[in-house]
């Protein structure tokens, strides 16, 4: 009765350790939750404004299925003034979230069979937009000695003839690593010489700490079709309102055009609103959040790399840490063995609260992930107590 097509795809699983977290929390435990993919801070007050003005005058019905030009345009000034990139609102496509945005690029770049490279640790969504799509992941190593940056040699050692697309996301969810310039500027040369077409995931560019963030389109000397994928969930806290975009060629928003009208009319009317203001309006608010989430990076790195036998990379992004907790493979809890992350991120669950994820759902085995999207409270108790369940392991 059920479709292939669902036997292929794996449930988010992310979403899973959200689900146990709450359901720990409802019988009254205390749980400190590190698992979680966003930010912990209200959206801010003008965004709120203009979605209750927005409702108040009554523009509660369908928009134009890619999205209301007034917020094409909104995108097309803050990619120009944020990111140096140049495009017309015919080259926008408003989503339902960037996660809408690349599961449907997924399904208007790939034919059956074709191959897309991402690279592990990846985000769990990517492997699964492209099975939707009939396509098939091909995994690419990254280096976590060299902070999570390509395995050019590995990549070389996998290019075929059905390579079709390439997804790039810096920074990048698990590991926060932000990949530098020539970094991104060798890939694009790949994609140029294979014909791939590229993604660029940028959906964490306003959380980067230590240096400016650098679109990957702004690079693109070589000709490469590049599709830009930005969101407002994680910049101006509004995950649950659902809006994210792409921008490329016109081309390839049309196509995706195509689908989304089919598939869901059009993006949410008040949270297109919202999104104008959030874009065109004072931006201090993402500069607070910003500075927050920076000293809380510093502050978990701090604790974790106290922690006897865990190393773990300088996330320079996003608001997850990837520590290797690999020494503990293989270690026992009161006789239990703890072979894999997995078991590892269960058994700090049951013995100390504590939500982490493991790193084999993002193909990054021997690694966990952690959260900083909490405050510096949990974030102290919630290691601590990390430490205290890694020290009773024999
Ligand atoms: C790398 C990455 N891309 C895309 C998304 C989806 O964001 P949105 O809320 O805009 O769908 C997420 C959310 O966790 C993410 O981590």
């Amino acid at each position: 009765m059920i479709s292939d097509r669902v036997h292929r795809i794996q449930p988010s699983f992310t979403l899973e350790m959200t689900a146990k977290a709450a359901a720990l929390r409802n019988q009254g435990i205390d749980v400190i939750d590190m698992g979680v993919g966003e930010p912990d801070f209200n959206t801010p007050e003008n965004i709120r404004l203009a979605a209750k003005k927005a409702m108040d005058e009554g523009f509660t019905k369908y928009t134009p299925g890619s999205g209301l030009l007034e917020l094409r345009q909104a995108i097309c000034k803050k990619l120009q003034r944020d990111n140096g990139i140049v495009f017309s609102p015919d080259q926008i496509i408003v989503s339902n979230g960037a996660k809408h945005s690349l599961s449907t690029a997924c399904q208007v770049l790939l034919n059956p069979g074709d191959e897309a490279v991402i690279f592990s640790p990846y985000w769990v969504s990517f492997p699964e937009f492209i099975r939707l799509a009939d396509g098939v992941p091909i995994v690419v190593n990254t280096l976590s000695e060299q902070d999570f940056t390509p395995d050019f040699d590995d990549l070389e050692k996998k290019i075929t003839p059905n390579i079709r697309l390439m997804i790039i996301n810096s920074p990048s969810n698990p590991t926060g690593a932000v990949w530098d310039k020539t970094t991104i500027s060798r890939l694009l040369d790949y994609a140029s010489e294979e014909k791939w077409t590229v993604i660029s995931d940028e959906c964490y560019e306003k959380l980067v700490y230590d240096e400016l963030f650098t679109s990957t389109e702004k690079l693109n000397q070589t000709g490469a079709t590049v599709l830009t994928i930005q969101s407002l969930s994680k910049t101006y806290a509004m995950t649950g309102w659902r809006i994210g975009y792409a921008a490329g060629s016109p081309d390839i928003i049309k196509a995706m055009g195509k689908i989304q009208g089919q598939a869901t009319s059009c993006p949410n009317s008040i949270g297109q609103k919202a999104a104008v203001e959030a874009l065109s309006g004072s931006q201090e608010p993402v500069e607070e959040m910003k500075a927050k989430f920076r000293t809380r990076r510093n502050l978990m790195i701090q604790k974790l790399t106290d922690i006897k036998n865990v190393t773990c990379a300088l996330p320079g992004g996003a608001f997850y840490a990837f520590p290797d907790i690999s020494y503990y493979l293989g270690t026992n809890s009161n006789g239990k063995k703890i072979e894999t992350s997995f078991q590892l991120s269960d058994y700090i669950l049951e013995s100390v609260r504590t939500v982490t994820v493991a790193g084999s759902g993002f193909g990054g085995e021997g690694h966990i992930r952690l959260s900083y999207a909490t405050d510096e409270k949990n974030i102290a108790e919630g290691i601590s107590r990390i430490e205290e369940a890694l020290s009773q392991l024999e």
